[in-house]
Order: C-alpha cells, then structure tokens, then sequence
C-alpha cells in the first residue's frame, strides 16, 4: 500500500491534497449542527447527478412521449419508481438543506469579510440550482409542468420592446412544446449540472483560501501555536469527516422516510396537477411553482401590473434575489455571530424569516384581496431588512467577543 501510494505520489499530488484539504485542514473545534448542511448539500448534489442519470436512461424529451415515459418508469423500469421518487423528492430535500445552509451564513455572519466571494458564489450556485430545478419540473410534461413552464417563461415576455421576440427566441417556437422540452432537458441534464460542479468545486477552494467561520465568529487563524496551528482548529480529517456521517445518517433517515411513505408530500414535492398529462387546452385551477421557488413568485404577484404590464413584479421578483447578493456589504456590525450581535438585529432576522415563510405559503395559496395584502406587506418587510441593514447593524449593543471559542 505504501509503495503504491508513494507511485501515484510520485505522478499525481494524492497526499499533498489530502492533507493540505482533509488530515492538516484545521477547522474550528466548535461547529454545531449547522455545519453539517454544506456537506449534506454535496452529498445531494451526488445523489441527483446519480438518479438523474439513471432517470435519462428511460426518459424520453418528447412532448408526445415524456409523460408516458415517466409513466413508464414508474410501473415497468426495475426500481425505476425509486429512482424517480428519490430525485423529485431529493429536489425538495436539496432545498431545505440548501435553505439552512444559507441560513446559518445568516446566523453567524458567515458572509462577511473575508468570506464574501464565498458567499458570492453560493449565491451564484442558488440561482443555478432554482434554474435547475425549474428545467426539470417541466420534463414529466404534466400540467403543471407545461402551465408553470407557460408563466415563468411568459414573464420574459413583458420586458419592454424586446419582449416578444426574447420570448420566441427562448422557446424556439410562438409556444412552450416541443423545442422548449427539448432545450429544458438539455439544460437540466448537460449545462446545469455541469455549471454546478464546478460552482461547487469553486465555493470550496475560496472556503479553504481563508477557512471556516463558526458559531462565535472568531477567526481562529488570529490564534495560532508556536508550531503555526490555530489553538482553536482541529483537523478536518478524522473528526469532522466522522462527525458528518452522524448528520448524514440522520439526513437519509428523514429523506428514506418522505419517499416510502409520502413522495409527493400532499401535493408539496410534486403537486397533484402534475399526475395529469400536459394539456394546452385546459388551464389548472392553480398555477404555482414548487414551494422553494414560491417566496419570490409572491414578491412577483405582490406588485401589480403597471399599464397592463407585468414588468414591475418581474423587477421586483429579480431584485428580491440580486439583493441577497449585495449582504456582505450591507451589513456593518463589527461582530459576525447572533451571539454578540446587538437585540435589533436578532429581531430583523426573526421578522425576515417569518417574512420568507409567509411568502413562500402564500405563492401556493389563491389570491384572495386579504392574501394580496398580506404578499405587500411581506415583499416590504423583505426589502425592508436589506435596505436598512447598514442602519440597524450600525447601531445597538453587541456583546464583547471573547478571544477564544466558547463550548
Ligand atoms: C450546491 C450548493 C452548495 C454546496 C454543495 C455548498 C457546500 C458548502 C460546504 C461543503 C461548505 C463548508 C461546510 C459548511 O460550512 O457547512 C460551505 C460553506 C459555505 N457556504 Fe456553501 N454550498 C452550497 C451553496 C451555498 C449557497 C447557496 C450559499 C449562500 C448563498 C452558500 C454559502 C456558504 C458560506 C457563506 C459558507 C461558509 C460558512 C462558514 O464558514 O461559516 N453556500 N458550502
């Protein structure tokens, strides 16, 4: 064994990497179960790479054929059930994770200096992961597939002048069918995930330039030992790599669950219009995306059209998603973790969050004039708690943070 490796040693950097990245990482000692969600977003990222694959063995990108290949999956593939249940189910799961995962940036002001690019990126990732996840809703050629892909792409549509022909140029044709299908899964199966990985691969070199924050926000490179090893980092390898199959066990055992039991989650994995095939001629009572895409289609019902025009909700709903961009700059406090932050701010994330949520319910509810309102009121609160983020975190009291990480 020690001859062998020392051969590919010899011919490929094996150990260097694995020790510069895993065995001689040093990472804080205090990580809490919040840190287990950026492992278990690759860990996603794997299993849709693997299931899709199996799925685009079977699946066939024709209007008149991709609702009965899925079918045909379904009942006559081996496993083929299991595959495709663990990739639409998987598709929500990716997004709860991906969701707390950007929720603990939140918490411990992960994204600040000097790990905005970090940041940067992931953001860069979440917007290629909700495009991902659009193509791919509309390839089972179900009805919400086809009147979902019909709204979000007729959107394009309402950009001034260009619009129309923006719009034709998207799909290939004057309609969403058989040329959108067709480029929608060569997007979902080649581009994206290709796109992914190497956002992936690059949010991680930039993690491991200036190494991870934790629950207090101390930068443990500040602290070091005579021997150049932070007095608060232990070494990736073997302890988190161990720590991390806990939370993957755990992870797997909540997933296992949702697709044995529930894979469509009462219509919120998959809705129930999307059991029916594809028809142009009759409208679904309801259309919604998804619930992880639904906080921003709320921001985009919120605003209402402007001389016939629904250009000023598509502003809205983009600028809902370039804003988070811009976080690492917006907020001024001098500490990074909620431990030491001052109460305004714990309170502004709470409100964002309740904001979020609210949002989210309500793009899959109706509009009713209440449900309106309350998607007005929820849109300003978001903006709300980015456009006076350089106010609120300039002033309150934070704690003092202690030189050395706590627990
Ligand atoms: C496929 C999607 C993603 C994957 C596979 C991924 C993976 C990871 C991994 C493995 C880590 C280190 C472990 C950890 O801190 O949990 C990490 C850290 C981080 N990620 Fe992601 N990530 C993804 C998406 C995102 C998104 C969407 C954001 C935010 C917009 C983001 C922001 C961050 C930040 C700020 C850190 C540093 C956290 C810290 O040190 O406290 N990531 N990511």
């Amino acid at each position: 064994m020690k001859n062998k490796q020392s051969w590919i040693d010899q011919r490929f950097p094996l150990t260097k990497v694995f020790n510069e990245h895993l065995a001689e990482y040093y990472t804080p000692r205090n990580f809490n179960l919040w840190y287990f969600f950026g492992g278990l977003a690759m860990l996603m990222l794997g299993m849709q790479l693997v299931t899709g694959i199996f799925l685009t063995m079977h699946y066939k990108p024709d209007s008149a054929y991709a609702f009965a290949s899925v079918e045909y999956i379904m009942r006559d593939v081996e496993w083929g059930w299991l595959i495709r249940y663990l990739h639409s189910a998987g598709a929500s799961a990716f997004f709860i994770v991906i969701y707390l995962h950007m929720y603990r940036a939140l918490l411990y002001g992960s994204y600040k200096g000097p790990r905005e690019l970090i940041w940067i990126l992931g953001m860069v990732l979440y917007v290629a992961l909700m495009a991902e996840a659009f193509f791919g809703y509309v390839l089972p050629w179900g009805q919400m597939s086809f009147w979902g892909a019909q709204v979000i792409i007729s959107l394009f549509g309402s950009v001034p002048v260009i619009g129309p022909d923006l719009l034709v140029w998207l799909l290939g044709d004057y309609a969403v069918g058989d040329a959108a299908l067709n480029r929608f899964f060569s997007l979902h199966v080649i581009a994206l995930p290709l796109i992914l990985v190497v956002l992936v691969f690059l949010h991680i070199v930039a993690l491991h330039a200036v190494g991870s924050n934790n629950p207090d926000g101390i930068e443990i490179k500040k602290n070091k030992d005579k021997d150049g090893i932070p007095k608060d980092g232990i070494p990736f390898h073997p302890y988190y790599t161990v720590k991390d199959i806990m939370g993957v066990v755990a992870f797997l055992w909540l997933l296992c669950a949702v697709v044995f039991y529930a894979p469509a989650l009462n219509g919120y994995f998959l809705e129930h219009a999307n059991f029916i095939e594809a028809n142009p001629l009759k409208t679904p009572e309801h259309i919604a995306p998804l619930w992880y895409l639904t906080p921003f289609y709320s921001v985009l019902r919120a605003i209402p059209p402007m001389f016939g025009s629904q250009f000023p909700g598509v502003l809205a709903m983009g600028a809902a998603i370039v804003i988070l961009f811009a976080l690492p700059w917006l907020d001024r406090s001098p500490v990074k973790s909620i431990r030491y932050r001052s109460p305004i701010y714990k309170w502004a994330l709470g409100v964002f969050v309740i904001s979020f949520i609210m949002l989210g319910w309500l793009g899959v509810q109706p509009v009713t004039p209440l449900n309106a309102l309350l998607a007005r009121v929820f849109t300003a609160l978001y903006f709300a708690f980015f456009i006076l983020m350089p106010w609120y975190t300039s002033i309150g009291k934070t704690k003092e943070v202690p030189e050395r990480v706590t627990g």
